[in-house]
């Protein structure tokens, strides 16, 4: 085959040696624009993982980048006039020129045509050639020529960066934070060879402007950042490189990615690789990483097909199959990573100490867990929670330290023995809002079961406040007494404390159990012996579009659900409950004064957020001012309707401050289910950003809740601090005794069962020591 690679970066250059190794028979030339040896840009990373890839194809070439590469384990962080370090990282770093030098050297052995100083046009100058790689980098010609094949997306990030160099040495991947009159800066700092490390400093645009940085040339941006970063710098200079550095030599990072990969201009198969079909932002540093791999498995899949140009279709079939998957999977993570730096100087750099910053800067990806720290680095994890136990109640004396999921919560007078929480569950299976056996067997069951709070369901303040005749009410005396048999019981048996939501259906009441009728949020039929009641809302507007239209309420239906509320609130005290949580989420009545897309009144409580909320705070007063001032309320919304034009996250920051001013303790943080228009972004832990946000933005307590399903992802969130608390919903009906067996499960000996069930706690940690002795043995340590 006659082979063309148009970009001599890493990604072509590796593709064409790799190419030949595979047959000597095929002709390949790459193309680049530069000289060799001339490059921009001072070093790069890689993992240790990416090397080892490499010495499966070429081992030739991943000796080269072992002699030349400095590898280090360890991360260090400079923030705040602390200096904290931990190890197990593994990273790899080269100068990208010696790396290119390598590559070149390595393709000229194998007989790969190098012509340098060829500015290629477009892919069309190669007609005689069965392919073309299109490795010309994140600006690809050849991509651009044809948007409409290979529909690119490309998002261009709000931060600006500049990539500079320094012959200051540094023996870890380093992080320096420096705070300005106009906002936080940050720098990347790694060494890549015997004399230079990479410094990269990025900051907000806001910031980059408030210091007139548009305007400064590349010596004077230079100087900024040396004067910026003296206290580390100790007097070594920064460095341009100054081909690589253009206007004003700061830079926004554009995320690329394309629908299509490859195709056939007419005259030879075209196909992407490397930056020109997705970049990964530096701050995970793999965009040499994913370089690599494309064209290690466009290789392997010539291999596998067969190298002939019949082939070709296939193989690049194949090609963008298998790469695309890791790559969306790597780029989410690039993606997370890039959003924390890019709002730390916002949320988390004024607010979190030094320990807990660094445990949530080593965490931004989401790909490292509590546990995978723990793998990395036992004695800094260990610390770390040291730390973080002493910071939340955990006396020093304590003979066993809890990691953060088993601290104790304490809010006014009440405390959890840990950090977990039943999240509410509607049960359907109240008659006439009446609680029974069934609930005090199912909650009773959930509180033996080690979380330090359980939720009841949804109790509606009044009938037509239930979403279903199966829903608990309290709007009578009786109500509350069969309740408070359940309090009693969990409080007797069980050390867990328990916590009532109260809610009101608004316009999604009057429905099918889950299993009758069409399901969930589905009017009741008609001529069932259990009738539909009329509902209201802040709008006349129904849920599903053919579900019942409800009323918009007057002022004298929210004096009469107010009250209601106020007496269904007296009650809950009454009937022992030690936490309140007042329902404002998920599209019921609260919440449908809350949303735009529910509330269109032109009253004093419609139109802008303030005079949305303003119903939704006035119960909210009403019902804190009749429930006991030393038991603790938490609010639930949903953070983002997941609808264009609905509640965004920092809608949702605004609702918190709101809910904080009015005297709530902690947000619980849900989204969604407000409109049935909505597209979430369903995947672990997926609210939790919106926790975060909030409590670091509205200087509040969260809960963070959704597809949290392990201890690792309670415990990571916790030692980050994106919440106080998390609630598990799903899991828990799987399994009642979910906290004791995650504590089982990690190996946490020091939580307490109810005494009947303790022989039974042996067996299962047992169990799981041997499980966790079975994966050490296999991983080899
Ligand atoms: C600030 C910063 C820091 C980074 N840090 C890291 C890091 O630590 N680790 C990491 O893995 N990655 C890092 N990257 C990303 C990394 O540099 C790229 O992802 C990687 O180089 C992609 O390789 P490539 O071969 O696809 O493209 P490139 O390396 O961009 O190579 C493309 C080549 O094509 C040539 N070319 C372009 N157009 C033409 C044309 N028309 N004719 C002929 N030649 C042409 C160019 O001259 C260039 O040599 C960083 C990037 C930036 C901006
Ligand atoms: C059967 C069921 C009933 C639910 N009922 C309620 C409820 O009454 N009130 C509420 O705020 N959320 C309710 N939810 C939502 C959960 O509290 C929780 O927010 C959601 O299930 C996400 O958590 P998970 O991924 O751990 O299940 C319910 C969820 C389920 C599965």
């Amino acid at each position: 085959m006659k082979i063309v690679c148009i970009g001599g970066g890493p990604a072509g250059l590796y593709f064409a040696l790799l190419m030949k190794k595979l047959g000597a028979h095929h002709d390949i030339t790459v193309v680049e624009r530069n000289k060799p040896y001339d490059t921009f840009g001072w070093g790069v990373v890689f993992s240790d993982q990416t090397l080892d890839n490499m010495r499966q194809w070429d081992p030739e070439t991943a000796a080269e980048v072992q002699q030349a590469f400095n590898h280090w384990d360890d991360i260090e962080l400079h923030f705040k006039d602390r200096v904290i370090r931990s190890g197990g990282h593994g990273f790899v770093g080269i100068g990208r020129k010696k790396l290119l030098n390598i590559l070149q050297a390595r393709c000229e052995q194998l007989g790969v045509q190098l012509v340098f100083e060829q500015d290629a046009d477009s892919d069309l100058d190669y007609p005689d050639a069965d392919l073309i790689i299109a490795s010309d980098g994140i600006n690809s010609k050849v991509r651009n020529r044809t948007p409409e094949v290979f529909q690119p997306d490309i998002v261009t990030r709000p931060n600006r960066y500049i990539w500079l160099g320094t012959k200051k040495l540094y023996d870890a991947f380093t992080f320096l934070f420096e705070k300005t009159e106009h906002g936080w800066f940050q720098a990347h700092v790694y060494k890549f060879d015997e004399h230079t490390s990479t410094f990269i400093v990025e900051c907000p645009e806001r910031v980059w402007l408030a210091h007139g940085l548009d305007q400064a040339d590349p010596q004077q941006s230079i100087e900024f950042c040396e004067q910026l970063f003296a206290k580390n710098l100790q007097g070594e200079k920064l460095m341009t490189n100054a081909r690589h550095l253009r206007g004003s030599a700061w830079l926004n990072f554009q995320r690329v990615k394309c629908a299509h990969w490859w195709h056939h201009n007419g005259h030879s198969h075209v196909v992407l690789m490397g930056d020109a079909v997705h970049t990964a932002h530096f701050a995970i540093g793999s965009g040499t990483k994913l370089a690599l791999e494309d064209a290690i498995e466009l290789v392997r899949q010539f291999k596998r097909v067969g190298d002939r140009s019949e082939h070709i279709p296939e193989v690049l079939r194949q090609y963008q199959a298998v790469r695309e998957i890791d790559v969306i999977r790597l780029q989410n993570a690039a993606w997370n990573a890039m959003e924390w730096f890019e709002v730390c100087g916002e949320r988390y750099c004024d607010q979190l100490e030094p320990e807990q910053f660094m445990y949530s800067m080593l965490t931004r990806s989401q790909r490292i867990s509590h546990e995978n720290l723990r793998l990395r680095d036992k004695a800094w994890l260990e610390g770390y929670e040291a730390w973080y136990a002493a910071r939340h109640g955990v006396p020093a004396t304590a003979k066993v330290l809890p990691p953060p999921m088993f601290t104790p919560y304490t809010l006014r007078s009440v405390t959890l023995k840990n950090r977990v929480v039943v999240s509410p569950m509607a049960q359907y299976s109240a008659q006439d809002g009446h609680v029974g056996d069934y609930h005090l067997v199912h909650l009773g069951a959930r509180a033996m079961g080690g979380a330090g709070l359980v939720m009841v369901e949804m109790t509606a303040p009044s009938a037509d406040g239930r979403i279903t005749h199966g829903c608990p009410g309290l709007w009578n005396e009786a109500q509350a007494q069969d309740f408070r048999r359940i309090t009693e019981w969990v409080h007797t048996h069980s050390d867990a404390k328990i916590g009532l939501q109260i809610g009101h259906a608004g316009p999604k009441g009057s429905t099918c159990r889950p299993w009758q009728g069409a399901g969930m949020d589905e009017a009741l039929p008609a001529g069932e012996a259990e009738a539909n009641w009329p509902l209201i809302a802040a709008s006349a507007q129904p849920y599903l579009s053919h579900g019942q239209v409800p009323r918009a309420m007057t002022r004298a239906d929210m004096d009469r659900v107010r009250d209601d509320f106020v007496a269904a609130t007296r009650r809950a005290a009454q009937a022992g409950f030690d936490w309140l949580e007042l329902h404002c989420a998920h599209g019921y009545l609260l919440s449908s004064f809350i949303s735009p897309l529910t509330n269109h009144r032109d009253d004093d409580y419609g139109g802008t957020l303030d005079k949305r909320l303003r119903y939704p705070l006035e119960v909210f007063a009403a019902v804190r001012a009749a429930w006991p001032e030393h038991l603790p309320m938490s609010v639930r919304i949903s953070a983002h309707d997941w609808v264009e034009g609905g509640i965004t996250p920092a809608d949702a920051v605004e609702i918190a401050r709101a809910f904080k001013a009015a005297g709530a303790d902690m947000i619980d943080c849900s989204s969604g289910q407000v409109s049935a228009q909505q597209k979430p972004s369903y995947g672990r832990m997926y609210q939790t950003p919106f926790a975060d946000r909030i409590r670091q933005e509205a200087g509040i307590a969260t809960i963070a809740v959704g597809a949290i399903s392990e201890a690792d992802h309670v415990n990571s969130i916790l030692a980050a601090g994106r919440a106080d608390l998390c609630a598990v919903a799903r899991p828990h009906l799987a399994n009642p005794a979910w906290t004791l067996t995650e504590a089982a499960r990690i190996g946490y000996t020091a939580l307490a069962w109810p005494r009947p069930y303790v022989s039974g706690k042996s067996q299962l940690e047992a169990g799981f020591a041997r499980e966790r002795a079975l994966q050490t043995a296999t991983r080899g340590d």
